[in-house]
């Protein structure tokens, strides 16, 4: 099948090592036949870079519009800023093109509805690339949990703090804005995390939190800019099953940075990407793990992105990261902003149903305005 990525920036690297490693297996998804980025410079830059680790050239564009008419593709990977998301999905779809989307599936929760509702109207596809879910490791674990690894998830934690020293975010000033971010690292960042939560532990019920924007001003040196997104986070919440969970985001730390995730259990620790420590001390290495629950999983979280894609195209397959997992995600993050603008513990499912949408209407109201 023949693919396109529309976005040649920073995430856009890693698809194509995914793309490369699949090569090197000798599974068969897609050829990226053509690449587009508004900056050309970018995108020639790209196409070079994909000849070099695929062996073929794609076709080079500046408009994503005149590449889906003259392509006949038949997927395309969106890496795009979060507030476009909607706009160029819709036009794959309408151009009978399917989508593979980036996290968070869209800037805020209504835009992720109207893309699933999309995806149904044209009758295509439409997956998100979530690595957090994705490749062996991350499958493995989720896998364990769910065969009873580690007993009843009691508790979740996760603590994430980047030092950026007033710069931006992976050299990104939009990450800090909400009207072209949805917020700042809490949904940038925070969707990898509450997708996590969310496949190893079920649905999160409620959820309370105060979010702050201690850093006024950030700047690389040539633009300045007064951010609009939070760049600290303190969250608190119940899954469904009774779980408990402690949720941390800060792109403010100074000094040292921190991060770590554990999920505790009734028999036992999970620590992501690391080991399972069980209740009498026996330690499982991650290596270990994928051998007992995800042997089938290609390793590479960008690499298994597309084997699902593929997968859902021809096969009909649901994938693991698909749209409605991801609004599911992209709620809890809109139900702690919801909580930190409002001051009460929101429901998820009312944020899912856009029954509340205090903290979203200030993200359209900012989207509409214009860019900058
Ligand atoms: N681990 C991950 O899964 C991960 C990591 C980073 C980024 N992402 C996601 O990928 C997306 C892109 O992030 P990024 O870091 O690569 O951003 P980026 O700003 O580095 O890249 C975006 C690119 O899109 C181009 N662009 C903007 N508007 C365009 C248009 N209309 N047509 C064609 N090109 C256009 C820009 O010139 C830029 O090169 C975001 O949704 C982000 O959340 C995911």
């Amino acid at each position: 099948m023949k693919l396109g990525f529309i976005g040649c920036g920073v995430i856009s690297v890693a698809h194509l090592e995914g793309l490369a490693h699949l090569k090197k297996l000798n599974k068969q998804t897609f050829e990226l036949t053509a690449v587009c980025d508004l900056r050309l410079e970018r995108a020639e830059a790209f196409a070079s870079e994909v000849e070099k680790q695929l062996g073929k050239r794609p076709e080079v564009f500046t408009d994503y519009r005149v590449m889906l008419d003259q392509q006949g593709l038949d997927a395309v990977s969106i890496l795009l800023d979060h507030d476009l998301h909607h706009l160029v999905a819709e036009d794959c779809f309408a151009a009978g093109v399917h989508v593979q989307m980036q996290k968070p599936l869209a800037i805020s929760p209504s835009f992720g509805r109207k893309m699933s509702a999309d995806a149904k109207k044209y009758g295509k596809i439409l997956t998100l690339s979530e690595p957090s879910v994705l490749g062996a490791s991350n499958v493995a674990m989720v896998r364990a949990v769910k065969e009873g690894l580690i007993g009843s998830v009691y508790m979740m934690i996760d603590y994430a703090a980047v030092t950026l020293e007033r710069k931006f975010f992976a050299g990104t000033a939009w990450r800090h804005m909400k009207g072209r971010a949805g917020a700042g690292w809490i949904n940038d960042h925070g969707v990898h995390r509450t997708h996590f939560f969310t496949e190893v532990n079920g649905p999160i019920k409620e959820v309370f939190a105060y979010t702050d924007i201690f850093e006024k001003q950030l700047s690389d040196g040539i633009n300045t800019i007064t951010p609009t997104g939070e760049d600290t986070s303190v969250t608190v919440f119940r899954f469904e099953n009774g779980g408990l969970g402690h949720w941390m985001c800060s792109t403010a730390a100074h000094g040292e940075k921190m991060g770590g995730v554990w999920i505790y259990g009734s028999n036992g620790c999970l620590r992501p990407g690391q080991h399972a420590v069980m209740g009498d001390g026996q330690v499982i290495p991650m290596s270990e793990l994928i051998e007992r629950y995800a042997q089938n999983v290609v390793d590479d979280p960008f690499a298994h992105s597309y084997v699902e894609l593929a997968e859902a195209i021809t096969e009909q397959r649901r994938p693991i990261s698909s749209a409605e997992r991801g609004l599911e995600a992209l709620s809890v993050v809109f139900a702690a902003l919801e909580s930190a603008t409002t001051g009460q513990p929101v429901r998820v499912e009312e944020i899912i149903h856009g029954e509340k949408h205090v903290y979203e209407d200030t993200v359209l109201e900012e989207m509409n305005a214009g860019r900058p």
